[in-house]
């Protein structure tokens, strides 16, 4: 199935297949913070990862948000349309956490009234700069269609997510997205969504279950992610 790689990413390694519409992402136990400053390994966390994001997007998929999954090959491996990545981070946030209250001098688990969104670079070299929808059409990152779309896809996938985690006792307090384009130019949703790109709070009493543990070195790290396979699948 896999013919050569033709791309590692930090967490991800991204193989060619015989089928030029598809690719086979392999997901990694790297892990990284700090613009990858910090460098470790999470025992388990790229099985988790591909289960966890697998069983989500097929969850969106369900609830009308198309995505790039096509089928779990293994633990580790996913056959997914090939996309072009639309250079953008999205962020969704519900409770202030992380840069947010840094940046606005809000205190960390704020509630919004409404969810927030904003746009990152995705561009390592200049360290993914925040910037907002003029900036990325002056750059010609996307097109104001496919910003317009991206925002409905990424305010949707937080409403599923939302109650679909509140029902497992989780709060889902924020979110990053990427998006790709098809060979057509449909936006479909790609990356991943697990421990690695979401923040995810015990509903009771707060405790922080991603990656946050490994970013602040607060230990119990495998843990965390280990409870959150739980919450999602029983196991
Ligand atoms: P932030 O508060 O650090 O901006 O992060 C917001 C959300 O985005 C949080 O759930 C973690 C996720 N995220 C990534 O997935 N990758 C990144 O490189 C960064 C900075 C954040
Ligand atoms: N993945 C990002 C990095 O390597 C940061 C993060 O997830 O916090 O810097």
């Amino acid at each position: 199935m896999k013919t050569e790689m033709i791309y590692e990413g930090k967490a991800k390694k991204v193989y060619a297949t015989e089928d030029p519409a598809l690719v086979i992402v392999s997901y990694k136990d790297d892990a990284t913070a700090g613009d990858g400053a910090k460098k470790g390994t999470i025992v388990g966390k790229g099985v988790i990862n591909n289960r966890m994001s697998n069983h989500l997007m097929q969850l969106l998929e369900k609830n009308g948000v198309p995505t790039h999954f096509v089928e779990e090959l293994s633990d580790r491996d996913t056959l997914v349309k090939r996309v072009s990545i639309v250079p953008l981070e999205v962020i969704v946030r519900n409770i202030s956490a992380g840069h947010f209250p840094q940046r606005y001098g809000v205190e960390e688990g704020t509630v919004f009234e409404n969810p927030t969104i904003e746009f990152s670079y995705k561009n390592d070299d200049l360290h993914d700069p925040l910037l907002n929808e003029y900036h990325a059409l002056a750059l010609k990152l996307a097109t104001r269609e496919e910003i317009d779309r991206i925002k409905a896809m990424s305010f949707q996938v937080n409403e599923v997510l939302k109650a679909y985690f509140l029902k497992r006792n989780v709060k889902l307090v924020d979110f990053k997205l990427e998006f790709g384009r098809l060979s057509d130019g449909t936006i479909v949703l790609a990356d991943e969504i697990s421990p690695d790109t979401c923040r995810f709070w015990d509903a009771d009493t707060n405790e922080k279950l991603d990656k946050d543990r490994f970013r602040r070195d607060m230990g119990g790290v495998e843990d965390a992610y280990n409870e959150m396979m739980h919450r999602v699948f029983g196991e």
